[in-house]
């Protein structure tokens, strides 16, 4: 991936996912999502023991793959995803573990509209499934 996929539009509901979200809710999904991460052996053994900085970027990331302003593209350039993950050998397993938390996530974060956390869902599949680049 060379630039963020902004998901805007395609939906009965109004304005972008990032606009229905809405940046706190987002926050607090993210931070919740990297309180769960190191819980998870697969996961574990993959990310630095202090996740903020993944978290600020993860984040920034999302704004922008949601449809709101492109934060990680102006603050580290290029996402280039799949390029940025091939130091982490990312199997199956690891990639439905990473939904997995996300899916928890999504159910613990209050104020998250259950359809537009399955919306979200349903395009970080997506990307989870490029991320692939180990059996
Ligand atoms: C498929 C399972 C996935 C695994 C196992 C995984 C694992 C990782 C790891 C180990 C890092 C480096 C953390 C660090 O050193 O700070 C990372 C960074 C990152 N991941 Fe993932 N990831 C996965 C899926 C995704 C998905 C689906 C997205 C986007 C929706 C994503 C977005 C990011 C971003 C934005 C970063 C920060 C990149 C940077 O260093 O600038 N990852 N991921």
């Amino acid at each position: 991936m060379t630039a963020p996929i902004p998901l805007a539009g395609g939906s009965a509901a109004q304005g972008s996912l990032y606009e229905r979200i809405g940046p706190q809710v987002l926050h607090d999904l993210v931070t919740r999502f990297y309180t769960l991460v190191p819980q998870d052996e697969l996961l574990r053994a993959l990310f630095p023991a202090d996740l903020s900085e993944t978290a600020r970027k993860q984040e920034a990331f999302l704004t922008g793959f949601l449809g709101g302003p492109p934060l990680y593209f102006q603050q580290y350039g290029p996402p280039r995803l799949r390029a940025r993950h091939m130091p982490f050998a990312i199997a199956p397993a690891q990639a439905r573990a990473w939904l997995g938390c996300m899916r928890r996530a999504m159910q613990a974060t209050p104020g998250l509209h259950p359809d537009d956390a399955t919306e979200m869902y349903q395009a970080l599949e997506k990307v989870a499934a490029h991320m692939v680049n180990s059996a």
